[in-house]
């Protein structure tokens, strides 16, 4: 497969999902440049990231990968941005400290402005426009205008990925993912509940055994491990004239990269083994994810360990599962089954947002919190039962005290979701259902 791979050799296969631009002449023009544009990320720190996940797929190490369904051109702050690396570091410091083992950390930021639909059209008051497709083609705004693809879009995600990026390097690596932080991290909204408070026992009994550390002599100013953390970044890679146009050659092992962002998957909806992504993503040397839902077949999961994986590379390959609550029991014993037939081993991650999204009575597209905290439970027993590692979650959550999901230990009810509905596609949990969900699966890896 790869000696007949180049960047743009997915142009010859089937590319589902593709924007129809109105403009091509623009967007030969946008793609010209972003061409020649930086890379957002470096081929060192996939490999990184890589060798992170090859832990995970050991049990060594838990993956957390949360962020926004789709990111948006006009929430885009330094406050937004702190706040979603808070929620990310807080929950992390909760698994970590209920399992002993460490948190690889990837964000859906920085680049996740593509959305794949189902359906080609909306309709609403009589009126069809094309769908929202994330802000790197379309305005979710409904009207013939705002719903024009325009491809002068991927420049601003491109822009807005590299400040983000920037403004995520300094947060993590200049003292504000620090340890000794870790109080800061507890969002007003979220410190006077009852997770906050118990979030805040945890970072007062970490900060007691920092301080028996250092009074026992041991330099705790020297290690980076205590001051610093690696975020990494991750998108769906449906875009593929963008993904393309990032591709870049590694000047170190000459290997091609999508330096778009560190780690690259391809969603339910463009996952034929025969398809443009997955032909795009064999050739290029990141750690790779696929989704996974319950229609796929053994047949088809074979077939996209062959291609993604043929050099069994550890770190390589992740499945993201996204069977839905009713359906795990069922259908995920069999796929680890496949998995395991072949004598081949991946990162299974649980993503637990997708297979349970339904429309309430009130109108909103939602998901309830225990179906969410019902995925992973049973996530946890199934590979416990086939021998298997339960590598990470993959979450759709915000720091905003958004009404999105229903539930959580401070309820609410879909009567509530009309007073902050706030997602661009699918609903988000906010930062207490976020935190309570960490102590969840916190309890989990303990047992
Ligand atoms: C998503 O992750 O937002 C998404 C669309 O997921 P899936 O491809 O699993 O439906
Ligand atoms: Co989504």
């Amino acid at each position: 497969m790869t000696d007949t791979w180049a960047p743009d050799s997915w142009r010859a296969t089937t590319a589902l999902q593709q924007p129809q631009w109105p403009e091509p002449e623009v967007v030969e023009e946008v793609l010209k440049e972003l061409r020649v544009l930086p890379p957002l990320v470096f081929a060192g720190e996939a490999r990184r990231l890589k060798t992170a996940l090859a832990s995970v797929a050991k049990g060594d190490a838990f993956l957390l990968q949360a962020g926004d369904c789709a990111e948006s051109f006009r929430d885009f702050t330094a406050d937004a941005i702190r706040d979603k690396l808070k929620v990310i570091l807080q929950m992390a410091v909760v698994l970590t400290y209920a399992s002993g083992l460490p948190v690889v950390k990837v964000g859906r930021i920085a680049g996740q402005f593509a959305k794949p639909r189902s359906r080609n059209e909306e309709s609403m008051d009589g009126l069809d426009l094309p769908s929202f497709r994330g802000h790197a083609v379309n305005d979710n705004i409904f009207d013939a205008d705002s719903r024009r693809a325009d491809p002068r879009r991927l420049l601003r995600a491109y822009n807005q990925s590299a400040a983000t990026l920037n403004l995520i390097r300094a947060f993590t690596k200049g003292g504000y993912a620090d340890l000794n932080q870790i109080h800061t991290w507890n969002q007003e909204f979220v410190a006077g509940s009852r997770q906050g408070q118990r979030y805040l026992q945890i970072a007062r009994q970490i900060e007691r055994s920092l301080r028996f550390m250092a009074a026992c002599g041991i330099d705790l100013g020297t290690d980076s491990a205590l001051h610093e953390v690696d975020l990494y970044t991750s998108h769906e890679a449906l875009l593929l004239e963008f993904e393309e146009a990032l591709t870049r050659q590694d000047s170190l092992t000459g290997d091609w990269y999508d330096c778009s962002a560190h780690f690259l998957w391809i969603g339910e909806r463009t996952r034929d083994p025969e398809g443009a992504h997955v032909h795009f993503l064999t050739g290029v040397h990141n750690p790779v994810a696929v989704k996974i839902g319950p229609k796929t077949t053994p047949a088809e999961l074979t077939e996209l360990l062959e291609r993604l994986d043929p050099d069994r590379e550890p770190g390589r390959l992740t499945f993201i599962t996204r069977l839905g609550a009713s359906e795990v029991e069922d259908k995920l014993p069999k796929l680890i089954q496949t998995v395991k037939d072949l004598n081949r081993e991946v990162v299974w991650v649980c993503d637990p947002m997708h297979g349970n999204t339904f429309t309430a009575d009130s109108g909103y597209k939602t998901r309830r919190f225990d179906a969410i905290l019902t995925e992973i439970k049973t996530f946890f027993v199934v590979h416990q039962q086939e021998g298997t590692v339960p590598g990470g979650v993959h979450l759709e959550l915000t720091a905003q005290d958004v009404t999105e999901c229903l539930g959580g230990a401070e309820e609410i009810l879909d009567s509530q979701l009309v007073h902050r509905y706030e997602a661009l596609c699918d609903p988000r949990l906010n930062a207490r259902q976020s935190l309570d969900l960490a102590f969840e699966i916190g309890e989990m890896l303990q047992a």
